[in-house]
């Protein structure tokens, strides 16, 4: 009874210009590992998931590219949905599908575009998880401990008690805080970030959906004889263009009353920007860290660079920089003004 859908519709924009909304992130090889990283996500959940259960769910656009890097997916199980309306809906509709099928299902909701490092620690902790969530009318969420007032992430505060080992009822769930808010979270000491990773019930997931989202829930809902049939693709026609654009951390985290926590500790990273590739690279006796090959570097330090492997790159005297030189643009930033990259972005898509 246990599946998992893997979230790859998203278009990564704060790592430009590598990320593309033609090929964003979650298709690429951030770290130079030898897989993207969506196919590492594949490859995590494939060591105890049988891959007739994982499905993918992308937008139309990025078909082609699942069955290209994801040779190995159940080619029914690759999903598209119609349009991007984050991943409330897109939560939904494998809901539904999985719900006509097996009604006991549990479901692992997964993002294509992080990094983990302890695979093994990441099956252990989700195999907990998928257990507690089996018997209990629970959404689990896995909580990392924080290092610094993100504003991009969710934020949870649990109980002091414990309700099974190392399972904590969760308090408050806060997505996307303020500055200011956030500031406030690290300083109390007493909030997780959420790792964007959701395991529970099918069926008590639609409850929540019915309640905290009846519209949408609704929509879905009218479809329900064409789900797993020819007619499926019409169906997500007819809904999408009707639905709310939401992601599920504000659609349902954030008011539902049975969200537990497992803190963890798996070696995750949202990869979400080039200061946290840097983070997560090997770097030489200068600090600096390099993703890609034909790099020369003389009297830089502590820069993030990123090469084509085409070409040559010599970079000479920059300190703390982001260079990321692709096809068609060379970026070079400063690594403390990096969240300004994706101002870069809008401002290119309005003038090119
Ligand atoms: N199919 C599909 N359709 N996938 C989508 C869509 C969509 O419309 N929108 C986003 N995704 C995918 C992304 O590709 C990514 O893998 C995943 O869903 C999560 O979306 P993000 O857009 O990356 O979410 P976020 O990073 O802003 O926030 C979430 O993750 C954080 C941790 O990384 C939240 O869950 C936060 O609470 C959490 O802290
Ligand atoms: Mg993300």
């Amino acid at each position: 009874h246990n599946y998992v859908a893997i979230l790859a519709g998203g278009i990564g924009s704060r790592f430009w210009p590598k990320s593309r909304t033609p090929f964003p992130k979650q298709f690429l090889d951030i770290l130079n590992t030898g897989k993207t990283l969506i196919q590492s996500t594949f490859d995590r959940y494939a060591a105890f998931i049988p891959k007739e259960n994982i499905f993918i769910i992308t937008v139309a656009e990025y078909v082609d590219i699942v069955k290209k890097q994801l040779p190995e997916a159940d080619i029914k199980n690759i999903l598209a949905e119609p349009s991007r309306k984050n991943t409330a809906p897109c939560i939904a509709y494998i809901s539904f599908k999985l719900m006509q099928n097996d009604p006991e299902a549990s479901l692992i909701v997964a993002p294509s575009d992080h990094l983990v490092l302890d695979n093994a620690e990441f099956e252990r902790v989700a195999i907990q998880a998928l257990g507690f969530a089996a018997h209990m009318r629970a959404f689990v969420t896995l909580g990392i401990k924080p290092t610094y007032p993100n504003t991009g992430y969710g934020y949870i505060q649990h109980e002091t008690l414990a309700v099974a080992d190392n399972i904590f009822k969760v308090k408050t769930f806060t997505e996307k805080p303020n500055t200011e808010l956030a500031k406030a979270f690290i300083a109390s000491g007493d909030f997780l970030w959420n790792a964007g990773i959701f395991i529970w019930k099918v069926k008590q997931v639609l409850h929540a959906f019915e309640e905290y989202q009846p519209e949408m829930y609704e929509l879905f809902a009218a479809e329900l004889p064409h789900y797993n049939t020819p007619e499926e693709q019409a169906a997500l026609e007819r809904i999408y263009p009707l639905c709310t654009n939401i992601s599920i951390d504000y659609a349902i985290m954030e008011r539902a009353n049975n969200v537990y926590v497992i803190p963890s500790s798996f070696g995750w990273s949202d990869l979400g920007t080039w200061n946290s590739a840097y983070d997560n690279l090997e770097k030489d006796y200068l600090g600096n860290a390099v993703a890609g090959e034909n790099v020369m570097i003389i009297d830089a330090t502590k820069c993030m660079v990123s090469a084509t492997n085409h070409k040559l790159l010599v970079l000479q005297g920059l300190d703390d920089f982001i260079v990321v030189d692709t096809k068609d643009v060379l970026l070079i930033c400063k690594k403390d003004k990096e969240q300004q990259i994706k101002d870069y972005v809008a401002e290119v898509r309005r003038n090119i």
